[in-house]
């Protein structure tokens, strides 16, 4: 009987001004063990799983049963064991990852023998966006734009980045968090995003760093009202920066924090935000694929 096993990284979405659009993968997994089975069977590794359903409403199974569904097959029932470095509920891509594994299941167990390019179009027809699913398939960092069926991307390695997550102890639920969100902007902030955006991604590519950071700390669509929901988001922010890293932003709709700094400055900065209380705080490294 067939056996696959795997891993689908973490995912800290938007980076500040590219909502719903820009991604980076992290170092940090979900596992998953398959083989073929008489019927669906989950068993968790890792207890703060165990929240999760264990039968066919689990995201895993549900996105692998619709997705062999959608490409016209039987999805046949799995034993699956799940283990987990990824918190849930807290911003850095467990759902995605749950998706992204789903497909991989229906994938492999059904031969579909899908292109990334229609993993991550699956991915984002599933969640709406394309930011976390997105860098969870390709690695790196991702920016794409998703719509009506339609999917552009491109995916690159972001060299010479320490990233610093820093992990509330509660967690916020991502309908809340855009639940707070407006449903109209003034034109200039649509304006101003729609240029810091542009810049943002061309200090990127051109690794000015610093430029990079005072532009991740420029978003007007989300940071301005879903900082209210994050006790930490001043303190972090004050912190870092104060310590030399180049920008705090909220990772995907929060609560985690994630500080963006150089390599050489990740110690000095790490030591400045472990005076932040109820964190935890983490150097992760970036997820490549290759
Ligand atoms: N871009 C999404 C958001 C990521 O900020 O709501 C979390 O799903």
């Amino acid at each position: 009987m067939a056996t696959h096993q795997f891993k689908v990284p973490a995912t800290s979405a938007n980076l500040g001004p590219g909502f719903d659009s820009v991604g980076l993968a992290l170092e940090k997994f979900l596992y998953i063990e398959a083989a073929e089975s008489e019927r669906w069977e989950v068993r968790f590794r890792d207890d703060f799983l165990k929240v999760l359903p264990d039968d066919e409403t689990n995201l895993v199974i549900e996105t692998a049963i619709g997705t062999a569904r959608k490409y016209g097959v039987e999805m046949p029932p799995l034993r699956i064991s799940m283990g987990s470095e990824i918190p849930l509920t807290h911003g850095m891509g467990s759902s995605a990852s749950a998706i992204v594994a789903g497909i991989e299941l229906a994938d492999r167990f059904c031969g579909l023998n899908l292109s990334e390019f229609e993993k991550v179009l699956r991915g984002s027809e599933i969640e709406g966006h394309p930011d976390n699913v997105g860098p969870s398939v390709t690695g790196g960092l991702f920016v794409g734009y998703y719509k009506d069926d339609e999917l552009f991307y491109n995916a690159l390695d972001l060299d010479g980045l320490e990233i610093i997550m820093s992990v509330p102890d509660y967690e916020i639920d991502t309908k809340a968090a855009r639940g707070v969100l407006p449903e109209m902007y003034p034109k200039q902030d649509a304006v101003d995003q729609n240029a810091i955006g542009n810049a943002l991604l061309m200090a990127m590519f051109a690794k000015d760093f610093r430029s990079m950071g005072r532009l991740m700390m420029e978003d007007r669509l989300h940071e301005p009202y879903r900082r209210e929901l994050i006790r930490e988001y001043g303190p972090v922010r004050q912190a870092a920066l104060g310590a030399g890293a180049y920008a705090t932003v909220i990772s995907g709709a929060g609560p985690t924090l994630m500080t963006v700094c150089d390599r050489a400055d990740s110690e000095r900065v790490l030591e400045a935000l472990r005076s932040v209380p109820d964190c935890i705080h983490e150097c992760i490294r970036l997820y490549k694929k290759i």
